[in-house]
């Protein structure tokens, strides 16, 4: 390092397609990416979700498809959201053994059973969602204290509750997203006790609050007014982020989660280092959102910033991503190289 007769050139380690190639410290792989879907009770067709282009609200038969396409790109997974016809203050159709949600997991290892029959190859992992805002009539995660605070221990009695239910209907991972403590044991407990120990708990464990998060309340017709600063993290913090990690592998997470991603690529890497169980990043509605707007009005290549966005999440220490592009990033991977850009 230290000779001063050596000029060091970096840039011979640039100087090719090939070598370029070779030398790619990560490259991203469909089987790491896991494709969020939205399932919405009582329509007949598909509903476009207008603030995050080329998304929708599925019906139960197209969700069916969009597994079934998922499966044949080889992606990794799939997280499910449901999105109700009826919404109550305690969130009662997100327990409901017949809830929408329920219906699409049925729906979503239908779709991947069908697949792997016909390919011989692994579909993706079925996960859902385990949260009440899409299920309750204020919006927030959980039930309310009669002062309108969330109220952890209820809220989390109820979580075991809907986790069993998911596990019942086929979810191979339930996902707690409502940041309540103790989420991750009193599942683990309840899904053990209904004899699904071989469910396994991705646990959102670094969840900011986040305005990245505002094309994902039109995505599953949020009634939310307010905020959810009194149980998702401030952005101001980032050892909160590891502890809440410590606490959850503590607890038994099989996986734990960061989110959203491309704002706190510090907590992912501090997880990534610190976590002795994968480690997955959600890259937000507001993320995907952003890139497609930039990208619609010309001012950013589309793709280039999508695939290194991407990258920079998996650089950051993330084994799974949580994408919207999950399906076009794996079209992209599936065409050959190029030798184009050779100097
Ligand atoms: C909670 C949940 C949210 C997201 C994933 N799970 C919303 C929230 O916490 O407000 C956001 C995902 C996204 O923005 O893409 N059910």
């Amino acid at each position: 390092m230290s000779n001063p007769g050596i000029v060091h050139r970096p840039r011979r380690l640039r100087a090719t397609p090939r070598v370029r190639r070779l030398v790619a410290e990560h490259r991203l792989h469909p089987a790491d990416l896991v494709l969020p879907l939205f399932v919405k009770e009582g329509i007949g067709e598909p509903v476009p979700i207008s603030s995050m282009p080329g998304q929708v609200q599925h019906t139960e038969a197209t969700l069916g498809d969009a597994v079934a396409a998922a499966a044949r790109a080889g992606i990794g997974g799939v997280m499910l959201f449901g999105i109700p016809a009826e919404r109550d203050a305690t969130g009662s159709q997100g327990l409901a053994p017949d809830g929408i949600l329920q219906r699409g997991i049925r729906i979503a290892r239908e779709a991947v059973a069908a697949v792997e029959a016909e390919s011989g190859r692994p579909g993706p992992v079925v996960m859902a969602d385990t949260c009440l805002d899409e299920f309750t009539d204020h919006g927030h995660c959980g039930v309310l204290t009669p002062e309108g605070t969330v109220d952890n221990d209820a809220t989390v009695e109820l979580y075991a509750t809907m986790a069993v239910a998911q596990a019942e209907a086929g979810a191979e991972v339930v996902s707690p997203s409502g940041m309540m403590d103790g989420q991750v044991a009193a599942i683990r407990e309840a899904l053990d006790a209904a004899g699904h120990s071989d469910v396994a708990i991705l646990a959102y464990s670094a969840k900011y609050a986040s305005a990245f998060y505002g094309p994902f309340r039109e995505a599953v017709d949020s009634a939310l007014s307010g905020d959810r600063r009194t149980y998702q993290m401030d952005a101001a913090n980032s050892r909160e982020g590891l502890r809440e990690a410590d606490l959850d592998l503590d607890q038994g997470a099989d996986l734990v989660m960061v989110k959203p991603a491309g704002t706190s690529l510090d907590v992912l890497r501090g997880v990534a280092d610190r976590s002795d169980v994968p480690v997955a990043a959600y890259q937000v509605s507001g993320e995907y959102a952003m890139i497609e707007a930039a990208a619609a009005n010309g001012w950013i290549d589309r793709r280039g910033a999508v695939l290194e966005s991407v990258l920079a999440i998996k650089r950051a220490g993330a084994d799974v991503i949580l994408t919207y592009w999950a399906l076009e990033i794996s079209d992209w991977l599936a065409q050959p190289a190029t030798t184009e850009g050779r100097r």
